[in-house]
């Protein structure tokens, strides 16, 4: 394989070999394909990429048009005919580093060209999965409400050949294209617009995926989650002229034994936040749309998991309701009854998210035998003031699991930063009326933590994870293989957890 620069790594060509002791050593590879190129086209990359001063950084982007001479020549065998070879550094060879290094390429292609070739030299079932993440999610876009269709020049390309042999590509490139479709998915949902997006639309998304086959999926609309006891869906629900929803969405292969785990993974579905009553503040109202990320993570999951062949049952519980201050809106200091007879103090309603977990963690519980209990949530403000914009606020009961998911994470790039469930904090949520308040009363700070405590205790015991992903479930702007807005954070880290490496056959 070439290597650039040759010999003298640290030579800048200025000849001035004292000064290269204090500069960055360039040393870098062409990867496979790069030698071909050279011979084939006659261009000479390596010179090419000096003039660049391309530093081979992950996601750095050189492009070279190839000129009408070049490309009859090439061409003359009649296979070759290409118009611009784009080089993408590769940086350490790390997953991060092909997922950045995926997501330039992608965004340098987009428009410009609909095929394109490509060798990558992900040689790693990881490298390689990280490297189409980059390059499918990278160019996420939604149309669907332009009056004009969009402009050719902005669509992601449609074709991209990567090279590679055996099976193990194979599967890890598969793989990878069925969980950035889920997280595509998921961001479809994340960004369609509150006035479309009411529970009951949530409910048919979910009937969609239950209609392509191996997801069973059940909807209780208002009317059953008041006579089944949901009452805090019902609470956050009411003040809202579009009903809450409760949907179910099942999985289970038929091949394994009634011992199989059980994960039931819960997900807040608030469709827009206003606060109710308590009211936000206009500026911070607008991104509100997006505090339905957990339900679609959530959906995204479930539509995956036929295709990537999970071998354990999995129930997502969806809790959909609409946050509004309507008519029969709930008012702070309301006492209200969840799934499992606990009498809540409520007394900001624009702390709702956890009234709509904690039925869902507590039917769970009381109905559904689960193994593990994970909820998802844009949970509080406080987890992103904590943690920003990088890392997702992760609690749990059970190591194990907690260990397990900050794993997937680590893998998929869904960081994960696990906090702790305060006990000395506990108390601030006594209620002077009800078994308990749903937020701290006593001016404690750790507003996240709170919520957590608030929901641990409706896991009754069973492992129990709860992700507060207020943070990195919205992306500022586009950077590597999210775009400005939903970024559905977590799907593919709860897939990858759910999906257990493929076991050697003896
Ligand atoms: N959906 C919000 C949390 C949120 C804030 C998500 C910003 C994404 C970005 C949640 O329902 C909420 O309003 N939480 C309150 C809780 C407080 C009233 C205890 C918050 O974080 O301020
Ligand atoms: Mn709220
Ligand atoms: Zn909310």
């Amino acid at each position: 394989m070439p290597v650039w620069p040759p010999e003298s790594g640290g030579d800048d060509g200025s000849g001035d070999d004292a000064a290269a002791g204090d500069r960055e050593v360039r040393v870098a590879w062409i990867g496979p394909g790069g030698a071909e190129v050279v011979e084939t086209l006659g261009i000479d990359l390596f010179t090419v990429l000096e003039r660049e001063d391309a530093r081979g950084a992950a996601g750095e982007i050189v492009s070279v048009p190839v000129l009408a001479e070049g490309r009859g020549a090439a061409s003359a065998d009649g296979e070759v005919d290409v118009e611009r070879i784009v080089l993408v550094g590769m940086g350490d060879a790390s997953p991060a580093a092909h997922r950045k290094a995926g997501a330039a390429l992608a965004r340098a292609l987009r428009g410009t060209s609909r095929v394109a070739s490509t060798v990558t030299s992900a040689s790693d079932e990881a490298g390689l999965r990280a490297f189409v993440d980059g390059l499918l999610l990278s160019t996420f876009q939604l149309d669907t409400y332009r009056s004009t269709p969009a402009k050719p020049k902005t669509l992601p390309l449609d074709t991209l050949v990567l090279a590679g042999t055996g099976e193990a590509v194979h599967t890890a490139v598969d793989t990878a294209v069925v969980m950035a479709r889920a997280a595509w998915f998921a961001r479809e949902l994340v960004h369609t617009p509150p006035n479309v997006k009411d529970p009951e639309w949530l409910a048919e998304r979910a009937r969609e995926i239950g209609r392509a086959g191996s997801v069973d999926v059940h909807v209780r609309d208002e009317k059953k989650l008041e006579a089944e006891g949901f009452g805090g869906i019902v609470a956050v629900g009411m003040g809202s002229a579009r009903p809450p929803r409760l949907i179910a969405l099942r999985y289970e292969p038929e091949e394994i034994g009634p011992d199989a785990p059980h994960v039931v993974l819960v997900g807040k579905g608030v469709t827009f936040d206003t606060g109710g009553l308590s009211l936000k503040p206009r500026e911070s109202m607008v991104t509100m749309k997006t505090d339905m990320t957990g339900a679609a993570v959530v959906m995204g999951v479930m539509s995956a998991l036929p295709a990537l062949g999970v071998r354990a049952r999995v129930t997502g519980l969806v809790a959909a309701a609409e946050n509004m201050p309507g008519a029969s809106a709930q008012r702070p200091s309301d006492v209200i009854r969840q799934y499992d007879g606990t009498t809540v103090e409520v007394l900001n309603t624009d702390a709702e998210g956890r009234l709509m977990l904690a039925d869902g963690i507590a039917y769970a519980v009381a109905e559904l035998e689960p193994s593990a209990v994970v909820d998802v949530a844009t949970l509080t403000g406080a987890a992103t003031v904590g943690l920003g914009r990088t890392h997702a606020a992760l609690y749990g009961t059970d190591d194990e699991l907690a260990d397990a998911l900050i794993a997937a994470g680590a893998a998929t790039g869904e960081r994960m930063w696990r906090m702790p469930l305060v006990d000395d904090y506990r108390q601030a949520l006594e209620s002077t009326v009800a078994d308990v308040a749903h937020l701290d009363t006593q001016r404690m700070s750790g507003a996240s933590i709170a919520a957590a405590l608030f929901l641990e205790r409706f896991a009754a015991g069973v492992p129990w994870a709860h992700l507060d992903m207020a943070g990195p479930g919205r992306a500022e702007k586009d950077k590597d293989e999210l775009v400005k807005g939903g970024t559905a954070f977590g799907v593919r880290a709860l897939l990858t957890w759910l999906t257990p490496p493929p076991q050697d056959p003896e």
